[in-house]
Order: C-alpha cells, then sequence, then structure tokens
C-alpha cells in the first residue's frame, strides 16, 4: 500500500476526488494516511475528517520565521512516513528540503497546460483570470512530478479543456476541475501506486 499523504489550502474538491476513488477502487493499492492544511477551518479538513483521515494544521502564522515552519511542516511530514505527497491545490511554497528528503515522491496539480500560465503568482483562480486575459481557446490541467523549480517538474498528464465565449474566471475554473483535475490527478495517483509512472532524472517515465 502506497502511504499518501495530500496536503491542502482550501476546499479541497481535488482531495474529495482522491477520496471518493479511493473508495470506489479507481485508485487501489493506496492508503491515505494523512492531510496537511496550512490554514485552519478550511473545507478539506472536514472532507478528510468525514473520511477518517488523520489530518492537521501546519500554519505559517503560527512561527516568527518561516523556517520554524518548515520545521513543523517537514516534522509532520516524516512522522507520517510517506511514500507519496500530493499537493492537492496546496497553495504555499514548499521547503526546499521537502524534495532532496522525498525525490521522485511529490506531486503536484496545477490548473494550466503547463507551461502556459504557471510559475510565480500563478495559483488558483489567478491562473483562469490571465488565461481569460490571454484570450487563450483551449486551457486545461497539468500533474507533474515536484521538483527544485516552480511548476517546473516532469509532466505526467495533462488535459485539454476548452474555454467558452463569456467564461468568467470561475465557470472556466469549474469546467477546468471536472473535465480535467478530478480525473488527472486520481489516475496520476492509481498509476504510481501501480507502478505505472515512475520519475526517472527528469522525466516522468511510464511503463508501456
Ligand atoms: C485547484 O484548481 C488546483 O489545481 C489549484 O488550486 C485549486 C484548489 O482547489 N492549484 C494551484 O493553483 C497550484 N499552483 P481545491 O482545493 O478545490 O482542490
Amino acid at each position: 500500500m502506497l502511504r499518501t499523504v495530500v496536503c491542502v489550502s482550501g476546499g479541497g474538491t481535488n482531495l474529495q476526488a482522491i477520496i471518493d476513488a479511493v473508495k470506489s477502487g479507481d485508485i487501489t493499492n493506496t492508503e491515505l494516511v494523512g492531510v496537511i492544511s496550512n490554514n485552519y477551518g478550511v473545507k478539506s479538513l472536514e472532507r478528510a475528517e468525514k473520511a477518517g483521515i488523520p489530518n492537521f494544521v501546519v500554519c505559517p502564522k503560527d512561527y516568527e520565521v518561516r523556517d520554524d515552519f518548515h520545521k513543523a511542516f517537514m516534522d509532520k511530514l516524516s512522522e507520517l512516513k510517506p511514500d507519496l505527497i500530493v499537493l492537492a491545490g496546496f497553495l504555499v511554497r514548499i521547503p526546499e528540503e521537502m524534495v532532496s528528503t522525498y525525490p521522485g515522491k511529490i506531486i503536484n496539480i496545477h490548473p494550466s497546460l503547463i507551461p502556459s500560465f504557471c510559475g510565480k503568482g500563478f495559483y488558483g483562480l489567478k491562473v483562469h483570470e490571465k488565461a481569460l486575459e490571454r484570450g487563450v481557446k483551449i486551457t486545461g490541467a497539468t500533474v507533474h512530478f515536484v521538483n527544485e523549480g516552480m511548476d517546473e517538474g516532469p509532466i505526467i498528464s495533462q488535459k485539454a479543456v476548452e474555454v467558452k465565449e463569456g467564461d468568467t474566471p470561475e465557470a472556466l475554473q469549474k469546467r477546468v476541475m471536472e473535465e480535467a483535475e478530478w480525473i488527472l490527478l486520481p489516475k496520476a495517483i492509481d498509476d504510481i501506486a501501480n507502478g505505472r509512472v515512475h520519475m526517472e532524472g527528469s522525466r516522468a517515465v511510464r511503463k508501456v
């Protein structure tokens, strides 16, 4: 069983998609051993609680300096002994040492077709605002392994989603979630848990 920890910041619809997929058997060989939020009182924590998954808050505001937050966050991860860490709408920068401590074991979902609309300042609804501002006709979502760069790690999977005339950022976000994110992320976890994909250097390698 792949011991999987999910890191979240807010609503947790991606977390819910993962929980549902484990329950329905769409994700196999996977145990959700913990959910870590950087915010108190978010819906993600309720979702974890309802599913009986141990859930924790490690909040930067509780620490005077960033290094102390990073240490507390790394300590919590280490307690949970993860084989896989899923950043499912985790909207704070992860500690640098996390990547070297868990090489090839961290994945992230991003709500655009990387390398478009990613990197510093592109998160959550902002990504869709920028996509609409630029007038792209196609957007989508990407699941990738996490490396030292921001949204630069090896791409595991992507799915395109149409932008429609008159879309608001909220409407586009909803379509990208429904048509791409909630499908791609559980599938990537199942693929990793069953040895169908892994990270090798700068590539995500898929078994054929
Ligand atoms: C999702 O759209 C996810 O792709 C995005 O935040 C949202 C979280 O929603 N992540 C990023 O922008 C990461 N750069 P959720 O809490 O309902 O899953």
